[in-house]
């Protein structure tokens, strides 16, 4: 669609569409991260009270309760903690971007259900705070896809930070329906969230068929 010669109107009109509809999903992605997680803790969480009222009188069920309270509100700061990453993936508590990619990894995992493999080479060089945001964002997607679409039981992120050259890889290791090159292809045509950002800021995203899975990469200039 964007190498088709469009109106300016008809153009700008699309640009603005895909940004809102971008906003939304990331909206909707975190309201059922609320709902699904948090919210279940806390109705737990509310449980406790009613107990604490039965077991007022026995100190030793109250000890075993206060344990047990601990453990879950644990759970609860942790659900917090995730939510909080993802929402604002970049520039946490002062961390360098190579590890709040990995924050990010971590916050993603699903504990019995699927493995994010993060490792980096290089070192990190100074890079613009929208193409962390933007960066963060694309990574969040490529494993969120590879999640979704693919069944994958293992991703692999790769950071490589090279002389003038910054790359990103996000491999999986299911094809899903479609065999990976095939994917890779349609994603190469396809003008999604993903090209949106990696264009504004200057990066580019090329998807092929990896080792394992689909792999795409993300490469992005540095100046020095
Ligand atoms: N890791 C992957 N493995 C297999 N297929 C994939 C993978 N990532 C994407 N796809 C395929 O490419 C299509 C396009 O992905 P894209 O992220 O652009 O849209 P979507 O995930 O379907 O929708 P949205 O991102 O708007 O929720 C997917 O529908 C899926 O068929
Ligand atoms: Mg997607």
């Amino acid at each position: 669609m964007p190498y088709k010669f469009v109106s300016k109107k008809k153009w700008d009109t699309e640009i603005a569409q895909k940004a809102m509809a971008a906003v939304e999903q990331i909206t909707n992605e975190m309201g059922a991260e609320i709902h699904d997680d948090l919210m279940h803790r806390l109705v737990v969480f509310r449980f406790y009270f009613d107990r604490i009222e039965r077991e007022l009188n026995d100190p030793g069920q109250m000890e075993v309760l206060v344990t047990e309270m601990k453990s879950e509100f644990q759970d609860v700061v942790q659900s917090v903690r995730r939510i909080s990453r993802q929402l604002m993936p970049a520039k946490m508590e002062q961390e360098n971007f190579t590890k709040s990619i990995h924050l990010l990894c971590l916050s993603m995992e699903r504990p019995g259900a699927g493995h994010i493999h993060f490792e980096s080479s290089g070192t990190e060089m100074p890079i613009s705070d929208m193409a962390e945001t933007f960066l963060s964002r694309i990574v969040q997607e490529l494993i969120h896809n590879a999640f979704k679409h693919s069944s994958a039981w293992h991703i692999w992120v790769r950071m490589i930070w090279a002389s003038g050259q910054l790359t990103l890889e996000v491999e999986d290791d299911g094809t899903g329906f479609m065999e990976a090159a095939e994917v890779a292809s349609q994603l190469n045509r396809k003008y999604n969230t993903l090209k949106m950002r990696s264009q504004a800021i200057n990066a580019s995203i090329h998807f092929e068929n990896g080792t394992n899975g689909l792999l795409a990469k993300v490469s992005m200039g540095l100046s020095d």
